[in-house]
């Protein structure tokens, strides 16, 4: 390849894990001496990241990689690459689906696209997506936000919930030690980030594979015992984690989030389902009253804390009856924000080959009468900003109205208030929040002063 036909395009589906993974093989690709191309016509390498979590998600990669493989018979320089999970669950078979393909590699090699793509550029088709030990990654990443940065902590997933892909395409879990993780967020604090969310598909498993337990027995290496030893990072403003798992959230690390000012007042706790029964066909270990006092110990001690959440409606044999548990424990707790989704049946999971699959009509049925009433709670879940002073750290303009900006608040709801990018990108700023919607805020920034009486 000569120089001037150097140009990466990455297109990214799916979670902040693929999005984390993206930003790493773009510093990558940037490291080769490649650029960015926001246009993937225009590029010579295209990296499709994938994710295979619902079969919507898997199709549409499908349809954008069609297109590319044709322009591909007049172009033959074109490198096409499919990473991810896709790539992991599909491998070998991708190939045979697209045989335009140059590298199927799945998230753990994502550290390794440099390796790869010299295989690719020595002539070879290539697929990387057996299980390996993550490697430190020595590339710096090019993230995307300027403001805000995803860390990992810990890579994989051990559980084994009926209906998901993850465990099979994310490998066993694998942390990352304290200190490389406390060393990314130092460079981080440096480079003017304010800040990080650390990244986990079961965050609270954090250190349980890392050796050394205290005398108690505890591991050694807890997420709760994280957040104290990297809480004190200059620069970084405020860390978040994602994503919890009920099965094994603490006490300890409540009162940790209350007691260190970084830690932002927001939880996402999946619950998934709202009826035992269900809960146990999904293999999820707890129940809707453990889930229930999770959250009102988390409200004990953070009476404003939000919480978030995911939940799937119509999983094999869910009747209506157990659908409307779902529906009561959403009007019980008032979520501030729930991801909601139809099951899918995944290939590989337990719950696919199940009977008593439920028609599409009656799972979009659900989702309908679910996300009405998701948006009634976070609507009156936004009222208790009214008339308040909540401070936003601004990461961009706002893309519909360029004289607004936009940041998120602690509780992670999205603000938006007059003023100029150039001037504040970055700062966090005391915003009076002057109108609620469900899922967003606008408010104006309030003197100095006038702050100071709050
Ligand atoms: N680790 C997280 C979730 C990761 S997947 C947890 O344990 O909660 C993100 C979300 O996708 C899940 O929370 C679930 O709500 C949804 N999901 C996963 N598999 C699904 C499937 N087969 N069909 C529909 N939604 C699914
Ligand atoms: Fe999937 Fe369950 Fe692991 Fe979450 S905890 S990633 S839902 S297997
Ligand atoms: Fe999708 Fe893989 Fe994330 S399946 S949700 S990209 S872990």
């Amino acid at each position: 390849m000569t120089t001037s036909n150097r140009r990466y395009h990455i297109t990214t589906f799916g979670c902040q894990m693929n999005k984390a993974d993206s930003e790493r093989m773009a510093g990558i690709l940037e490291d080769m001496g490649f650029e960015w191309s926001e246009d993937p016509n225009q590029a010579n390498v295209i990296l499709y990241n994938t994710c295979t979590i619902r079969d919507n998600a898997e199709q549409k990669v499908y349809s954008y990689l069609g297109r590319q493989a044709k322009r591909k018979h007049s172009e033959p320089d074109l490198t096409l690459v499919v990473a991810g999970c896709v790539a992991q669950q599909e491998g070998e078979s991708l190939l045979r689906r697209v045989p335009e393909l140059d590298l199927v590699m799945g998230p753990q090699h994502a550290n390794r696209l440099k390796d790869l793509l010299q295989q690719v550029f020595d002539g070879n088709q290539v697929v990387a997506t057996e299980p390996v030990h993550i490697m430190e990654d020595i590339t710096k990443p090019r993230r995307d936000s300027k403001v805000t940065a995803w860390v990992n902590v810990i890579y994989g997933c051990n559980e084994r919930c009926t209906y998901c892909v993850v465990p099979g395409v994310r490998g066993v879990e694998q942390s990352r030690t304290p200190e490389a993780i406390r060393l990314e967020m130092e460079q981080l604090g440096h480079q003017g980030y304010k800040e990080v969310t650390l990244l986990g598909q079961n965050i609270d498993a954090y250190g349980r594979d890392l050796p050394g337990t205290t005398p108690e027995g505890r591991h050694l290496h807890t997420l709760t015992d994280l957040l104290y030893y990297v809480h004190d990072i200059p620069g970084i403003e405020r860390i978040r984690f994602a994503t919890s798992h009920p099965r094994y959230f603490t006490e300890r690390l409540i009162k940790a989030c209350a007691e260190l000012p970084k830690v932002c007042e927001h939880f996402h706790i999946p619950f998934q389902s709202g009826d035992n029964e269900v809960l146990k066909r999904m293999s999820r270990g707890y129940t809707h009253e453990k889930y229930r006092r999770i959250i009102d110990k988390i409200r004990e001690y953070m009476p404003d804390a939000s919480i978030s959440a995911d939940a799937i409606v119509g999983f094999p044999g869910e009747t209506e009856e157990q659908f409307e548990n779902t529906l009561k424990l959403v009007e019980d707790i008032g979520f501030d924000l729930l991801n909601t989704a139809a099951y899918s049946p995944r290939p590989g999971t337990p719950a696919a080959v199940w009977d008593e699959q439920l028609s599409e009509e009656v799972k979009s049925d659900r989702l309908q009468r679910l996300n009405h009433l998701v948006a009634i709670k976070a609507a009156e879940r936004s009222q208790r900003y009214m008339g308040r002073i909540e401070e936003v750290l601004v990461e961009d303009q706002n893309p519909k109205d360029t004289t607004q900006v936009m940041g998120r608040t602690g509780g992670n709801r999205l603000t938006f208030f007059s003023g100029d990018i150039n001037d504040l990108k970055g700062q966090l700023v005391k915003v009076k929040i002057t109108e609620v919607r469900a899922f967003s805020l606008t408010g104006t920034p309030v003197k100095v002063q006038e702050a100071l009486l709050v």
